[in-house]
């Protein structure tokens, strides 16, 4: 762990693709499914304790939210800064949202993923108790052409023996290596390794200024 996070604020947000104004550096985003723990993930990564809006109910984030996020080496004499953007994006699987919302947004969110020049990874979260669905995989098979990432969300809510297996089942479905699959939990200090594994990726893809 070279760099820790030294600040962070938030940029812009936007209810559609085409409104987002183009990053200023290189870009993360997270996506995954309603009330996965996005907004909480990046609080916590970002050590914030209410940046990004965090909800009982799904579909708390209605708004494709950018933040700017600097980086300083840790060594504490030396100034090297790292700089780039996290976007917390809108849950999909949302109940409430029409069926032609759903199918709209899909193909607005494959055109981001494949066409946004400043996106270099995408971090998909997924429940560790829940089995990919149709747009995760799509969103797999799509992110697979660049940058992705997967991070199993809550893995407070499983006992050690279920989580190696889930683990197992999740490396099985989207052939990404070992490297690629992170363990978190916004909970619980247990995990405190796989988010710190997963900040020092983003942190990789990041440039100094
Ligand atoms: P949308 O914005 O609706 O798409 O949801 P989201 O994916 O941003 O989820 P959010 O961070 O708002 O969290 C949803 C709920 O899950 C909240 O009640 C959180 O407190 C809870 N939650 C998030 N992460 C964890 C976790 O790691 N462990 C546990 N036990 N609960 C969590
Ligand atoms: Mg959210």
């Amino acid at each position: 762990m070279k760099y820790k996070i030294s600040s962070s604020s938030f940029i812009a947000a936007s209810d559609t693709f085409e409104k987002l104004p183009s990053a200023n550096g290189p870009e993360v985003c997270v996506l995954g499914r309603s009330n996965v723990g996005k907004s909480s993930l990046i609080n916590k990564l970002l050590s914030r304790r209410d940046l990004a809006r965090v909800g009982k109910t799904p579909g708390s984030t209605k708004l494709i939210c950018m933040y700017e996020v600097l980086f300083s080496e840790n060594r504490s004499n030396a100034k090297k800064m790292k700089r780039g953007v996290l976007s917390d994006l809108p849950g999909f699987g949302y109940a409430k949202t029409s069926n032609v919302n759903r199918i709209s947004w899909s193909k607005l969110l494959t055109s981001y993923l494949q066409e946004r020049e400043s996106l270099k990874l995408v971090i998909l979260l997924v429940d560790v108790r829940r089995d990919l669905g149709k747009e995760e995989k799509e969103i797999i098979e799509v992110g697979k052409e660049g940058g992705l990432a997967i991070a199993i969300t809550k893995a407070d809510k499983v006992t050690k023996n279920e989580l190696t297996k889930r683990k197992q089942y999740f490396q099985k479905e989207t052939g990404l290596p070992d490297e690629a699959i992170f363990v978190t939990s916004s909970e619980s200090a247990t995990y405190k390794a796989g988010m710190e594994s997963l900040r020092d990726l983003i942190c990789s893809f990041f440039l100094p200024e």
